[in-house]
């Protein structure tokens, strides 16, 4: 049985993959310094799995800890989620993101290397697409066009890896360019719940649906997509979790660097997310027209052929379903709904 460290197993993508990981026959070590999660949903993969796995409360950033981590277990390859991921507070800490995403990717590719564990999975994103590329967006476009700091550090790393891969055969490494993931297990037990006021749409629609916040605001209604606002390629975080255990069958048996889009190729509107959400849930978002936000594109989406035809792999579930799920997990995370469920 291979053993997989996944870096950042404590997130939103990283415990769903956890989940995947385990009920596909891999075991798995984690290292989360829980920066942006709980160790709660480490209990949580426990539960919905029954399997248990050793996690590290360690920082990638934090050579010593991490070389720990690598003699105390026998890795055969890597899935890398951690990483602070705002885009917002990138423009306004540069340097705190340059340090935590590219500066522990260097530890953690040097830990790899000094352990003869060449084999990595890399959480991407479709913004190193940048701002000039048409849509759909196809891997062999260019890319580090980047409108963010966030977004160079995952441009930065891709090309780190590019590089690893072109200096040593013995590397192998997936590049897997996400695209909008929303979502949660159906179980309800695991899932997005940011802490403060929430950047993204959808964690932001669940507040309003709670009635912690009055209205959505919805920024910008006069761009030239089909009902003037914002157009994304929204992937349920289930369906990413298996792209991920797919394109690590593939590592196993690949060499060099592979980039594949993660997205359903389909684009939505942020009215049809806020209709589709009321459908599902049978509760009214009430939202109002707000100006357009600093940096947004109108609209992209996925060209999702390449990982179909070379990985298998095509997401299954649709809008419906991802608000159905996240408004699911929401209402699972209040005491009173969970005693009912439980009765
Ligand atoms: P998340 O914040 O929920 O998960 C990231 C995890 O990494 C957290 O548990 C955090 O505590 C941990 N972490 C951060 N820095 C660390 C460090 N230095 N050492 C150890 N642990 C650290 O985010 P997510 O949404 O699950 O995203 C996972 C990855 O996917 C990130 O790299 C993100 O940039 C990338 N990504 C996310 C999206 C998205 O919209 N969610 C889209 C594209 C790419
Ligand atoms: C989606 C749509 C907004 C909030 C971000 C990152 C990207 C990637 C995914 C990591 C847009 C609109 C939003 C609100 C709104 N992450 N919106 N009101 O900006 O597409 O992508 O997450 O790699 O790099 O930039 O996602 O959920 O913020 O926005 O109208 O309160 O919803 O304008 O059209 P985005 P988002």
């Amino acid at each position: 049985m291979k053993t997989i460290l996944v870096t950042g197993g404590a997130g939103f993508i990283g415990s769903h993959t956890c989940v995947e990981l385990l009920q596909n026959g891999y075991r798995i070590c984690v290292v989360d310094n829980f920066c942006n999660s709980s160790p709660a949903t480490l209990d949580a993969i426990h539960e919905i799995t029954g399997k248990y796995f050793p996690s590290y409360n360690c920082d990638l950033i934090d050579e010593k800890a991490l070389a720990q981590v690598f003699q105390e277990e026998k890795i055969d390859a890597v899935i890398h989620f951690a990483g602070l991921k705002a885009v917002g507070e990138s423009v306004q800490k540069p340097t705190l993101y340059y340090r935590n995403n590219v500066t522990g990717t260097l530890n953690l590719l040097e830990q790899m290397e000094q352990n003869g564990v060449r084999r990595l999975v890399f959480s991407s994103s479709a913004t190193v697409y940048g701002e000039n590329n048409p849509i759909p967006y196809k891997e062999d476009m260019p890319t580090g066009q980047t409108t963010n700091p966030y977004g160079t550090t995952k441009a930065m790393i891709e090309q780190i890896l590019r590089d690893l891969c072109q200096s040593d055969s013995r590397w192998s490494t997936m590049l897997l360019r996400y695209f909008n993931p929303i979502g949660a297990h159906p179980s309800g037990l695991i899932g997005e719940d940011p802490n403060g006021i929430p950047n993204n749409l959808m964690p932001y629609i669940m507040r309003v649906a709670q009635g912690t916040l009055p209205y959505l605001n919805i920024f910008g209604n006069d761009y030239p997509t089909k009902d003037g606002t914002g157009v994304r390629d929204y992937i349920h975080v289930c369906d990413l979790a298996v792209g991920h255990v797919k394109a690590l069958n593939a590592l196993f048996a690949q060499e060099g660097a592979s980039v594949y889009n993660l997205g359903t190729g389909q684009g939505s509107s942020v009215l049809e997310v806020v209709k589709t959400f009321e459908q599902e849930s049978g509760v009214p978002v009430p939202y109002q027209f707000a100006p357009r936000r600093a940096g947004d594109l109108p609209e992209y989406f996925a060209d999702a052929s390449k990982a179909m035809q070379e990985l298998g792999w095509q997401a299954q579930f649709t809008l419906a379903d991802m608000c159905r799920d996240s408004w699911n997990f929401i209402k699972m995370k209040s005491p009173s709904e969970r005693e009912l469920v439980a009765k």
